[in-house]
């Protein structure tokens, strides 16, 4: 298990007053200490970053790819290895985990193949007299913050592309679940990443470490995941050396299943988007939007198989739901369900905390929930089913797009042109038609209004870790 600073291609201590305890959540007991960063390790690891993308840049596309599909061999020779210890960190399901494993290898992958074909451009100006050449050169040192959901694949879905552009990185992973982070920094440099491109430094201490990063001269560019919350902070600093920033944000998912859908694919798209990852994750479905015809039955059905949901340690046999990451987050989940119950809702199912050790909840269906009730506007990061009828199409979206974010929404119909319409007019940069799960490396992620700007994945991922140059040409 690595429990060191990597900076510069080195393993090595953090600083003596302070070790980051990292627990298992389904136990809450403490199973590694990890070094923690200060911000000297932060601006350290942003020079040791830049002096190494000096040379990476040089390196030629086709050799910056094969070293990404590199690593993504090495990632899925270490699959099982790496799901164990995001199990451990994070405690989701083994099934999700190695999901997640698969997932977060395939970044490497695709953008091994992005890698090969940035494009520029070549316009004769309009004036017939010059030529605009447009090229894509790498943006430099990138900072970036990943989240605990997913441990592995938010770190590389950042990582593969700006590799692949030809910058170098400093990641601060998430102090509940640094260990994935490092043992990929220290898989990638056996699959032939050069020392010094990669460098990661976990702190206890997120504010002064990210200082250090934004005031370092070398540092261009912020990719973050992670609550708008911190989002907005993290913009407000980012602004006073105009960083470039991608930043993907929380959500708020309407899933609206109409009269006409089929049923049976609706509560199964549910289930996946509601409850995978152990339901933590920001494309899940916050508000499930019913049409009155199928309410009743779509309720039923959603609570029968969420009572089927094994909840337990992601390690235990036949388990599809874990604990959640810490105390605090059961108490905020618990918080909501209980609003909403004191605000008219009825419970079909769950409703409470698990009375045993670890951070568990019980998979809950809440129906008759008010549009208006507070677990409705909130993120719920927890195994919690919200269900509102409606019997107006209008009034429908209206609800669904009264939110501040726009991640993700999911619609279920048989109509598909029932269902285009109605999914352009949900205010969400990924929509789910007729399908519980959005994600894919090859397709855009990311948010419109407060859940985010700019996308990772597909071809435009890679362009975010660019600049853009043009070149007035006269031959
Ligand atoms: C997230 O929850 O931040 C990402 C979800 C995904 O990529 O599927």
């Amino acid at each position: 298990m690595k429990t060191q600073l990597f900076i510069g291609g080195e393993w090595r201590d953090g600083a003596e007053d302070g070790v980051i305890d990292v627990a298992d959540p389904a136990t809450g007991e403490v199973f590694a200490e990890i070094a923690a960063g200060t911000p000297a390790d932060a601006s350290e690891a942003c020079d040791a970053a830049h002096e190494a993308q000096l040379a990476w840049a040089e390196v030629a596309p086709r050799d910056r790819s094969e070293t990404l599909r590199r690593c993504w061999e090495v990632l899925m020779e270490h699959h099982t290895e790496l799901a164990e210890l995001i199990v451990r960190e994070h405690g989701k399901p083994m099934a999700d985990a190695k999901g997640e494993i698969a997932y977060a290898a395939e970044f490497f992958r695709w953008n091994a193949e992005e890698t090969v074909r940035i494009r520029g451009t070549l316009a004769h100006a309009p004036a017939g007299a010059n030529r605009i050449l447009v090229h894509h050169p790498p943006v430099g040192v990138v900072v970036m913050i990943t989240p605990w959901n997913f441990p592995a694949a938010m770190i590389t879905r950042k990582l593969a592309p700006a590799l692949g552009a030809g910058n170098g990185v400093v990641i601060k992973p998430p102090k509940e679940t640094p260990l994935t982070a490092l043992r990929i920094a220290d898989l990638i440099t056996e699959a032939g990443v050069p020392g010094g491109l990669v460098n990661v430094v976990p702190t206890l201490d997120s504010e002064s470490w990210f200082d250090a990063a934004v005031d370092h001269q070398r540092v261009r560019m912020v990719s973050f995941t992670g609550s708008t919350e911190v989002g907005r902070v993290l913009l407000r600093r980012s602004a006073d050396r105009v960083l470039k920033t991608v930043m993907e944000l929380g959500g708020n998912a309407p899933f609206v299943v109409f009269d006409d859908a089929d049923l049976d694919q609706a509560v199964e798209g549910a289930m996946v988007a509601k409850m995978r990852h152990s339901a933590e994750t920001c494309t899940a479905a916050n508000r499930f939007l019913v049409e009155a015809g199928v309410a009743a039955e779509f309720a039923a059905r959603l609570a029968a198989a969420m009572r089927d949901v094994k909840v337990g340690s992601g390690f235990e046999d036949g388990v599809t739901c874990g604990p959640l990451i810490n105390p605090t987050a059961v108490d905020d989940v618990d918080a909501l369900v209980q609003g909403a119950m004191d605000a008219g809702a009825t419970v079909e199912l769950g409703g409470r905390r698990i009375d045993r050790p670890g951070n568990f909840y019980e998979p809950t269906v809440l129906a008759d929930v008010a549009a208006e009730s507070p677990i409705a506007q909130a993120e719920i990061f927890g195994p919690v089913a919200p269900i509102i009828t409606f019997t107006d199409v209008d009034r429908m979206i209206e609800i669904a797009n009264d939110t501040e974010m726009g991640l993700t929404g999911y619609v279920y119909t048989r109509d598909l042109g029932k269902g285009l319409a109605v999914s352009e007019r949900i205010q969400a940069g990924m929509i789910g038609l007729n399908r519980g799960s959005v994600s894919d490396p090859a397709a855009p992620f990311g948010g419109m209004k407060q859940s985010g700007l700019g996308r990772e994945g597909s071809t435009e991922g890679i362009y975010e870790f660019c600049e853009t140059q043009y070149i007035a040409t006269d031959w």
